[in-house]
């Protein structure tokens, strides 16, 4: 079973938004996936799962203390794969839950004020990681827009690991969430659905 984590120094950086995606589609292509719910202040994945009628992937909520534990019953009960949407910080529990980890995420969008304040406990997430550039400004023609190449390429420089697969604001990540779809079933062709399966091929091509 693999272990993917995705966590962030702050709220709102798309910690559910992506957890939730990704697991729709991973379960779509059959790998049997549990996803946890570990932000209990917010728990956007917790709400999603209550309105959602489809009952995979499995959703569950639990404490950071209970993560070895759980880890351990999802590879008993044969799951392939375990995310966890971890809370809105960088600290002694990140370390715990990306040790676990086979790999860990760190959504950010490519603003200013977020990417000043990214180098801010990055430390406590353990090896390996990637920082994936997430609402990145739509580019009329496709290509990567000219700000999220500029914050790539800074990362690059700065030695902070960051996906070359980078993922749009589009109005199709938030609408899904709001029917209980993950956007691959909600608009199976789109852009948004699009970079989600990209996103997860690349994951499992590091993880
Ligand atoms: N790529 C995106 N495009 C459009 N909206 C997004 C995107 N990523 C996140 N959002 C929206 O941003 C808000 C915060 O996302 P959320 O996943 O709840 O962040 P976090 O879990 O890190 O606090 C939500 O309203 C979500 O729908
Ligand atoms: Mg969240």
């Amino acid at each position: 079973m693999k272990t993917l984590a995705v966590v962030s120094h702050k709220g709102g950086t798309g910690k559910s938004t992506l957890s939730i995606h990704l697991s729709v589609q991973a379960q779509s292509e059959g790998r049997d996936t549990l996803l946890v719910d570990l932000d209990n202040n917010s728990s956007t994945v917790a709400e999603w799962a209550s309105i959602r009628t489809d009952k995979q992937p499995l959703v569950v909520t639990a404490q950071v203390s209970d993560i070895t534990e759980l880890q351990q019953q999802a590879t008993d009960e044969g799951f392939e794969l375990l995310i966890l949407d971890c809370p809105p910080y960088l600290n002694d529990d990140t370390d715990l839950i990306t040790k676990l980890a086979d790999f860990s995420v760190l959504p950010t969008s490519p603003r200013f004020a977020d990417i000043c304040t990214l180098p801010r406990g990055i430390d406590k997430i353990h090896q390996p990681y990637s920082v994936i550039l997430n609402s990145c400004t739509p580019d009329p023609v496709n290509k990567t827009s000219f700000k999220t190449e500029q914050v790539f390429q800074i990362l690059n420089d700065s030695n902070i690991p960051v996906s070359p697969v980078h993922i749009t604001r589009l109005e199709a990540f938030t609408e899904s969430l709001n029917y209980g779809k993950g956007v691959t079933e909600f608009q199976s062709n789109s852009k948004a659905s699009k970079q989600i399966k990209t996103l997860l091929d690349w994951l499992y091509t590091v993880a």
